[in-house]
């Protein structure tokens, strides 16, 4: 069975990304063949108006994947706009995909109800989902790991290998399904989506120190001014990080002390602090050690394989249909 998924290189990485996404993939790259790659011409499309170093960030990107243990050794990585057969598959789709399925994508609807997305309004923008689908089903993509949100676009690229089978006569793509990680969803410190924009992120790249001047600002059960106030872990943000970053045993620990009022929210805030650094230290330190010319081999194996599996495919595609 072959995974395929890509990530936006839109800038750091946080805690987020890590439980939400990147935990899977390590599990994930053990079970099936993967293929993780860059999905930069998708950050073009709400980001073609603002100076950013795609390059750089690819790079960077692969780099924090590795240091979080992503290995190039079980999983493909590589760079979608590299792989130009992905740009000449979502030609072919947009020209048999109707306007209309993609206008009612949640997605689109969402943003077109924002004022900011709504002036720009790119063509780029109403198609990502074709080409997230030539992404997919060009490399006959079994699962595709997603987070809930992403489900529909899912459920197009179903509907568009079917339509090219149905006009083509000839049954040449997989149909891809997705795979929903009962996503661990880390909220940022505020309680809200852990997000750059935010300003609530904890980063992969943070010290000790950071990790813990953040975590000191969490919120927490307003109900609790004193110590010895029963708490209601279940409303604080702090528990959130302690599920996704402490031992079972410490978890429970913690949350009996907190309603009974035997643990101070210093207390547990720092407990929290030492076990994010438990997992951020090390993925740190690895970072630290990775050579950008070793990131840029990496990268050019798999975009490697990845080209020659995309080709063979367009071969089959081109001579279905001319
Ligand atoms: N659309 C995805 C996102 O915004 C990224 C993506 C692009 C992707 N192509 C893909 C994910 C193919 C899975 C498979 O996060
Ligand atoms: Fe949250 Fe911990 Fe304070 Fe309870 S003791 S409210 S879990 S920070």
């Amino acid at each position: 069975m072959r995974v395929v998924s890509g990530m936006r290189p839109t800038g750091k990485l946080h805690l987020g990304h890590y439980i939400g996404v990147l935990k899977n993939w390590k599990e994930l790259q053990n079970r099936y063949e993967s293929f993780f790659f860059v999905a930069d011409w998708h950050a073009l499309t709400t980001k073609f108006d603002e100076e950013i170093d795609l390059k750089a960030q690819s790079i960077e990107l692969v780099k924090e994947w590795i240091a979080c243990g992503i290995d190039p050794r079980k999983a493909t990585l590589f760079i979608q706009s590299e792989i130009k057969e992905h740009a000449e598959l979502y030609l072919i789709f947009n020209m048999i995909t109707p306007v209309s399925w993609l206008e009612r994508n949640p997605t689109y609807k969402d943003a077109m109800a924002q004022e900011e997305y709504k002036k720009k309004n790119n063509a780029g923008f109403l198609t990502y989902p074709v080409l997230q689908t030539a992404d997919i089903v060009i490399y006959d993509a079994d699962l595709v790991p997603i987070g809930e949100d992403q489900k529909p676009h899912l459920e197009l690229a179903r509907d568009i290998v079917n339509r090219f089978h149905y006009l083509y006569k000839k049954e040449i793509f997989k149909e891809p399904k997705e795979m929903l990680t009962e996503m661990a969803r880390l909220p940022g410190l505020d309680g809200r989506k852990m997000s750059k924009s935010f300003n609530n992120a904890i980063y992969l790249d943070e010290t000790p120190e950071e990790i813990w001047n953040k975590v000191r600002m969490a919120k927490t059960d307003p109900a609790r001014i004193k110590k010895t106030d029963p708490g209601h872990p279940e409303v604080c943000i702090v528990f959130e990080y302690h599920k996704a970053f402490s031992t079972p045993e410490e978890v429970a620990e913690i949350e009996n002390a907190c309603r009974k009022g035997s643990i101070g929210c210093v207390e547990c805030k720092k407990r929290c602090a030492a076990n994010i650094e438990k997992v951020v230290g090390p993925i740190r330190e690895k970072k630290a050690k990775l050579k950008n010319e070793d990131i840029l081999d990496i990268i050019k194996k798999g975009n490697k394989k990845a080209k020659d599996l995309a080709a063979e495919k367009m071969k089959k595609v081109n001579e279905v249909i001319f």
